[in-house]
């Protein structure tokens, strides 16, 4: 069956993470408009509770780069966009009409999905001028220190960064990396994971030939091996502890 397509659904289907930059500069005005795009995005009850911080800064982005965990690519953006969730913005509304903000996991929720939604945004947008992006969640790893250096106020925390950049070399000569099967992830009607352990599988042997075609000799380089072992480790403890300090509310 051929899908029907169109110039969106053909970028979206080209997007790979790209890591990798050539140094060239990316003008103010091909950021604004990256910005002005995403701002766009739908967002709940209209709320907006979200802030994107834009740094250009080398000594920042070298130390954004240290906080993300050793992320050299942070450093060598042109651009560094930081999506944060922003329920100060409530407080701010509140202040006008003398309410201050419940709280709660809703609300938290709504703002780090208004940051997510337009995040995404942004990586489209970015791709669409032939810019290449990646999403930097780890530096959810120290978010005091990355409040600090973005002089964050309180109700304010990054949800995730992006690194954008002119890509060095062709970003689908490696080819696109294989998503998990459809059959796994798309349900009609009804939730069904049936075939769960054999789909997986599949997908195991799928990843690992495309990380071999890369180069990479990874004996256990599938999906779920390293997945399995990642996840049975609790990362990034530092976060809820910092939420609640910068008042977010999580029950
Ligand atoms: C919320 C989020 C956070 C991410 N954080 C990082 C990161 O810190 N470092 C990184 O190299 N890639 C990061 N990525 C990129 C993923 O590794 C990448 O999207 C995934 O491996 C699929 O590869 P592709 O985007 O090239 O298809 C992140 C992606 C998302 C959605």
């Amino acid at each position: 069956m051929t899908l029907p397509s169109n110039p969106t659904i053909d970028l979206m289907h080209n997007h790979v993470s790209v890591r990798s930059f050539s140094g060239e500069p990316v003008s103010d005005e091909m950021v604004e408009a990256v910005v002005e795009a995403a701002r766009r995005s739908p967002t709940s009850s209209n709320w907006q509770t979200y802030s994107v911080i834009v740094i250009r800064d080398a000594e920042r982005k070298r130390r954004l780069a240290q906080l993300a965990g050793g992320q050299d690519h942070v450093a060598e953006s042109q651009v560094f966009l930081a999506f944060a969730a922003d329920i100060r913005r409530l407080s701010q509304a509140g202040s006008l009409h003398g309410e201050t903000p419940a709280g709660g996991l809703n609300q938290a929720m709504v703002s780090i999905v208004d940051a997510t939604i337009v995040g995404q945004s942004a990586q489209i947008a970015a791709e669409s001028f032939g810019l290449g992006a990646v999403m930097v969640g780890g530096l959810r790893r120290d978010p005091q220190g990355v409040a600090d250096e973005l002089g964050l106020p309180e109700g304010v925390f990054v949800v995730f960064g992006m690194s954008i950049g002119w890509p060095a070399g062709d970003p689908l000569a490696p080819g696109l990396k294989p998503r998990l099967p459809a059959e796994l992830v798309v349900h009609h009607e009804q939730y069904s994971d049936d075939d769960a352990d054999e789909l997986i599988e599949r997908y195991d042997e799928e990843l690992k030939a495309f990380y071999e075609r890369r180069g990479r000799n990874l004996a256990d380089a599938a999906w779920s091996a390293p997945v399995a072992t990642r996840s049975a480790v609790r990362s990034y403890t530092d976060l809820a502890p910092f939420l609640l300090k910068q008042g977010f509310t999580l029950d």
